[in-house]
């Protein structure tokens, strides 16, 4: 596909996207938001969907209402997998390799943002870094041998938040226990899954591996990401930003990450999304990547940092 950021083109949408009949998906945090919406255009397209979510009710709930638009004989289905748990990841990980053959794509999409206060996961570590970037390191190293057996694909769901916080990773204070700010965390954790993934794709290229690695953002979405945790001034500034046409739906912000699980002939060491006015909205294609993002200093040291915390060792 074109990967121009023209915004005269109207980009990646769904309408590029043929029959997934055949395919499995596994996509992480799909009750709501982005990945629902990534759900229902990969089902609507005859995919199998596998969604790994830390709430059976809402999952249940989410899985009725599918049904309910695609017919009973739907193919999704879900594991309960907290992303702040690594006991969970690994369970649900256990429960994937016992029972789905084949992985097309495993989108890490879920994620907490905007925690008001500092908190922490099962495992200890500041909840957006232990959600967003431990569980689904541990959860990638977990299902990374069905990917490849699969010749399947990791897609990395990041944010344009990763270029607005410190724009490294704070190694000397990973739980930020001296400077604990909603945003910062929240953008530290996703430059480090960014990170995550532009690594891995190194790691897999070096190894000659043929799984692919991509890292793409949802732009600026209406979903439930900021919620009762955030703090009351970010709620009402995120409730009117909502209001504005610089922030889309959730559906729309579901079409990067179809795109870099389901499209051919898209470039590693990229980051895609919607090309428009700030990277909120507009046509899904490339986006400019901070370097930053690709130190592989930091990077390496964050990956074997990851190894301990995680308690896993990649092969590669
Ligand atoms: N919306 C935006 O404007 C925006 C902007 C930049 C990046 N993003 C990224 O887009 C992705 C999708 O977010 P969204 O906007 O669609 O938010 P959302 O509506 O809040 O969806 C997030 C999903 O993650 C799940 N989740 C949260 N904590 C979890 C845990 N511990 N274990 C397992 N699942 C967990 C949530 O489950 P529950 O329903 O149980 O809470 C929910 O299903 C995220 O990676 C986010 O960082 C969004």
């Amino acid at each position: 596909m074109s990967t121009d950021t023209n915004s005269s083109t109207k980009g990646w949408t769904p309408a590029r996207l043929a029959s997934q009949e055949g395919k499995t998906f596994l996509i992480t945090g799909a009750n709501t938001g982005a990945g629902f919406e990534a759900t229902r255009i990969l089902l609507s397209k005859g995919a199998s969907v596998v969604m790994l979510n830390r709430n059976a009710v809402k999952s249940s709930a989410a899985i009725d209402s599918l049904k309910q638009e695609f017919g009973e004989d739907v193919k999704v289905s879900f594991y309960v997998m907290d992303l702040a748990a690594l006991s969970s990841v690994r369970e649900a990980a256990d429960s994937v390799l016992a029972n789905v053959p084949h992985i097309d794509a495993l989108i890490c999409n879920g994620a907490i943002a905007q925690v008001a206060k500092q908190e922490f996961t099962v495992d200890g570590f500041e909840s957006h870094l232990g959600v967003n970037h431990y569980g689904h390191f541990l959860l990638c190293g977990l299902l990374y041998q069905r990917v490849e057996e699969s010749n399947g694909r990791i897609v990395v769901v990041g944010s344009e938040g990763y270029k607005m916080g410190i724009k490294t990773i704070q190694f000397d204070d990973m739980n930020w226990n001296k400077n604990y700010h909603p945003n910062n965390t929240y953008c530290h954790s996703k430059l480090a899954q960014m990170m995550f993934g532009y690594e891995l794709q190194a790691r897999l290229g070096k190894a000659g591996k043929g799984v692919k690695v991509y890292v793409c953002h949802p732009g600026a979405s209406k979903t439930s990401l900021i919620n009762e945790k955030a703090g009351l001034a970010s709620r009402i500034i995120f409730s009117l930003m909502a209001m504005s046409p610089m922030v889309q739906s959730a559906e729309k912000g579901a079409y990067p990450e179809i795109m870099c699980a389901t499209e051919e002939n898209l470039k590693q060491r990229a980051y895609y999304g919607p090309s428009g006015p700030l990277n909120w909205v507009g046509p899904v294609g490339e986006c400019k990547l901070e370097s930053f993002a690709l130190d592989r200093d930091v990077a390496a040291k964050l990956w074997t940092l990851s190894e301990e915390e995680t308690a896993f060792s990649w092969s590669l």
